[in-house]
């Protein structure tokens, strides 16, 4: 399981992400949603620190064509529940967090006796690891052969993005390469023969200002762990890898770099 709270809270302070990521669906996906419903039943995965969450209930909120909406967030790590549950409780007077992975919340959804079906799917830099994108694609399958309908939207890194290159150039230093996960996805897409419409969402940067002199978190970034477990990789290695990184960093404009993502849509039933 992907968990790095202080990291990602690094990289969102640094770059444009939450902020694109609400503007592509308030813009492209809540129009197709709002049409399809007036009563929208949200499904959010991994929300973790929940900033981009709560933007588009924002959105929803001031939407003149929904009656009314309610959430489930489903979220396994524990430091991002407590965090949701603090920061945001109008989320969850909306609805419930699960503090459960989504193939527990998936397995266990036929024992419920809500009934409770969701009719907007979310899902944002999660699926990072094979099962999990097999599990939750299964999921839209099956949602698509009892005939519910739903919009769902899928974001991850694109291969497009500098992390991307950054990572391969790391790789010297045994680090393990995580899945291209777009490309897994689109394997998957076809595989399961789900229809899917994919985007790239443009003007996507992190910026690390010039006096920014300790990039341990954009490293700790890149290598997928907590800042504290940095300290865990010698001392040699961690300065070989922050000079490849400053390097980098050095040939582009404004010391911005582009992190591109990719989206992809869903309309099942
Ligand atoms: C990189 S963070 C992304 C957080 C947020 N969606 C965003 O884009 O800012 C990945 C999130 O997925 C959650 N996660 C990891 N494995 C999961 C699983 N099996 N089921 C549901 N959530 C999971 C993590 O706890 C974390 O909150």
């Amino acid at each position: 399981m992907l968990v790095w709270n202080d990291t990602l809270y690094a990289y969102l302070e640094h770059s444009n992400e939450d902020q694109q990521v609400v503007q592509f669906i308030s813009s492209l996906v809540l129009p197709i949603v709002e049409q399809m419903n007036s009563e929208i039943r949200w499904l959010e995965i991994g929300p973790g620190p929940g900033t981009k969450t709560c933007g588009i209930a924002k959105a929803l909120a001031q939407s003149k064509k929904i009656d009314s909406y309610s959430i489930r967030l489903i979220e396994p790590d524990p430091v991002w529940n407590e965090s949701l549950y603090h920061k945001y409780p109008f989320l969850l007077n909306k609805g419930w967090l699960f503090r459960m992975s989504f193939e527990n919340y998936a397995r266990q959804e036929s024992e419920r006796q809500d009934h409770w079906q969701p009719n907007f799917v979310t899902c944002f830099h999660v699926l990072y690891e094979h099962n999990l994108i097999e599990e939750f694609l299964l999921y839209f399958k099956r949602q698509e052969q009892i005939g519910h309908r739903l919009i769902a939207c899928i974001i991850v890194e694109s291969e497009r993005s500098d992390f991307f290159q950054l990572r391969q150039k790391l790789q010297q230093f045994g680090q393990k390469q995580p899945i291209p996960a777009v490309v897994e996805l689109r394997n998957s897409i076809s595989k399961l023969d789900l229809q899917a419409r994919e985007f790239e969402i443009n003007n996507q940067y992190c910026r690390i200002p010039d006096n920014e002199e300790n990039i341990g978190w954009l490293l700790a970034f890149l290598l997928g762990c907590e800042r504290e477990t940095l300290k865990n990789v010698p001392e040699e290695i961690r300065m070989e890898a922050s000079k490849i990184i400053n390097c980098f960093l050095a040939e582009k404009r404004s010391r911005a770099l582009e992190v591109p993502d990719v989206a992809f849509t869903f309309t099942i039933g």
